[in-house]
């Protein structure tokens, strides 16, 4: 896994736009797994404003969205389809026929995830997918104990998420307790993983995720078997890493090996 440590959330947004911009050059039909959640706020804010300045275009890009809550319909304010339209989609130049987010309303939810997996596979699979971590190092709504080869299916969310969510919805507010998400198996899947995280309460999940031992306790530490994953952290993220030294020194070797052989 390459980690990168970088000051501040900011420059974990700048870098992760750099990611996704330098793939969709390279191919403008570009497949990206997206996620939602707090973390990658500012990095949708970085791609807009990128798009904007035309140096972006996503007019080919498809997106396949991690997840979505059980019972939600997509006009619903805290439905991830809504997230994504507000925040992202209608503020770049995608085809919204071109996005996907699992169906949270259907009537048969179990469908969805099947038909979500073909859906992948006709587009060829996952370029890119970026992904946030939950404070008990769960991916998308994969909770610990989540099979390790799991595919896009119904997930019955931990009282921490829940409780981590909450500050999403109005008190009082219906807040679903399982989610729609694609599998474990679904994300390892993808050719290149970008895993994002920032702040103080992230620093247990990312040191278990990065360093500790492979287990479905932490489903993000399954990523450790992904051969091409990055992860842009924060210092505050980063705070209980073990290697830091060592990933620091990786970094500064990186940009040697490029200037002298490319990337
Ligand atoms: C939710 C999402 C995850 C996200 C996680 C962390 O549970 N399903 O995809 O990674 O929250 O969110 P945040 O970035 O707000 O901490």
């Amino acid at each position: 896994m390459e980690v990168i440590i970088l000051k501040n959330p900011s420059d974990v947004a700048q870098r992760g736009a750099d990611l996704c911009v330098e793939l969709i050059k390279k191919k403008p039909t570009a497949v990206l797994g997206l996620a939602t959640g707090s973390t990658p706020l500012s990095l949708y804010e970085e791609l807009v404003k990128r798009c904007e300045r035309k140096e972006v275009s996503f007019k080919n890009v498809r997106t396949f969205n991690l997840d979505e809550y059980v019972g939600l319909e997509g006009s619903h304010p805290q439905s991830y389809r809504y997230y994504m339209d507000h925040n992202f989609f209608d503020k770049i130049d995608i085809e919204k026929a071109n996005t996907f987010v699992p169906q949270g309303d259907a009537k048969n939810p179990v469908a969805v995830g099947f038909e979500y997996e073909n859906q992948i596979t006709k587009a060829g699979g996952i370029d890119l997918q970026i992904l946030g971590i939950g404070r008990n190092g769960h991916i998308g709504f994969n909770e610990p104990s989540s099979s390790l080869s799991s595919r896009t299916r119904i997930k019955t969310l931990t009282e921490t998420t829940i409780g981590d969510n909450k500050r999403f919805f109005r008190q009082g507010e219906f807040q679903p307790g399982l989610g729609i998400t694609m599998g474990i198996g679904t994300i390892m899947e993808a050719k290149q993983i970008l895993l994002l995280a920032t702040g103080e309460q992230k620093t247990e999940a990312i040191k278990a995720a990065v360093e500790g031992p492979i287990t479905a306790m932490c489903p993000a530490s399954v990523l450790q078997m992904h051969r091409k994953v990055t992860a842009i952290i924060d210092e505050a993220a980063a705070e209980d890493l073990h290697s830091k030294p060592y990933y620091y020194w990786v970094l500064s070797q990186q940009q040697k090996i490029e200037k002298l052989y490319g990337r």
